[in-house]
């Protein structure tokens, strides 16, 4: 008995949405968990990760919570999210390891129950809540808005080979930030959910500024200012850390997004660092169970 769980990679924050705002991507990682006999051990196939890798934490919690013996499993993984580079990798983990539990449980749950458990699992809700339900999320308390994203922006991801963990990038930020940074957020991320709506690009500019998390964290991404400066110059509408970094993320138009990842993939390069990137779409596709 089993069940296969494939789940969106996806971009939080977005520059001002700091904690609060997250998109699902069009590519992702499928786990599938198969039940092994009671007392054997537990086997992962597919990536060199520990038997207590993230997604079987989360598969066990709902058991426990549920009360139930946690069953050991293989495993197995295919995974297309890169680890530590700020795209949700983790949140793919919990939702999978989540929503596979209640499937083989027999799904006795109401949905946010769950998703509150995955969500503080994970510690913020902008990966997760966008990798279970798909498309673009804000989420302000218990709510979840959904956001209308304007097909004609393209998320153009510049992926670095080095990592970041979400720790580190969240140990350099301060305690407090200045009155004026908060508002000028306010009034950013106002503008970049219009400029989504809208397609506008005047607003999508604006929009993409943020001063409570990027002004702290930039200086942990070696080349963060180059690759800014040539996906602007290639014709991005602006650049911001994906999640915690460091892939960097332009929002672009259909036409300039394959010259903006030139670019970006290329001012890597010149500061010594290989990166790949891609031209990806905002997906309404969430998590997908399968029994
Ligand atoms: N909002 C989170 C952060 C996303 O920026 O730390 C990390 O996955």
């Amino acid at each position: 008995m089993g069940v296969e769980v494939w789940v969106p990679a996806t971009t939080a924050n977005l520059g001002p949405g700091f904690d609060c705002l997250g998109a699902a991507l069009d590519f992702g990682n499928r786990f599938r968990f198969a039940l092994r006999g009671a007392g054997e051990p537990v086997e992962v196939v597919g990536a060199d990760l520990p038997a207590d890798n993230l997604a079987y934490r989360a598969f066990a919690l709902v058991y426990e919570r549920l009360g139930q013996p946690v069953p050991p499993v293989t495993l197995t993984l295919e995974l297309e999210v890169p680890l530590a580079r700020g795209l949700g990798s983790s949140a793919t983990a919990i939702v999978a390891g989540v929503l596979a539990a209640h499937r083989l449980l027999g799904e006795p749950l109401p949905e946010t129950e769950l998703l509150n458990w995955a969500v503080a699992l994970e510690g913020h809700p902008d990966n997760v809540v966008p990798a279970w339900r798909g498309g673009c999320c804000l989420v302000c308390g218990v709510h979840v808005c959904s956001i209308p994203w304007h097909p004609d922006i393209l998320p153009v991801l510049a992926i670095p080979e080095f990592t970041l963990s979400t720790a580190a990038a969240r140990a350099v930020l301060p305690e407090q930030v200045p009155y004026h940074d908060a508002v000028t957020n306010l009034g950013a991320l106002g503008c970049l959910l219009q400029g989504l709506k809208r397609g506008d690009p005047a607003l999508l500019r604006q929009g993409l500024q943020d001063r409570l998390h990027q002004p702290y964290r930039r200086r942990l991404i070696p080349g963060y200012d180059q690759v800014e400066q040539a996906a602007l110059a290639a014709g991005a509408y602006g650049v911001v850390i994906s999640g915690a970094g460091p892939t960097l993320l332009a929002l672009a138009a259909p036409a300039q997004a394959t010259a903006v990842a030139t670019a970006m993939a290329q001012a890597w390069q010149e500061v010594g660092v290989q990166a790949t990137a891609r031209v990806t779409r905002v997906s309404d596709k969430g998590a997908q169970v399968k029994s």
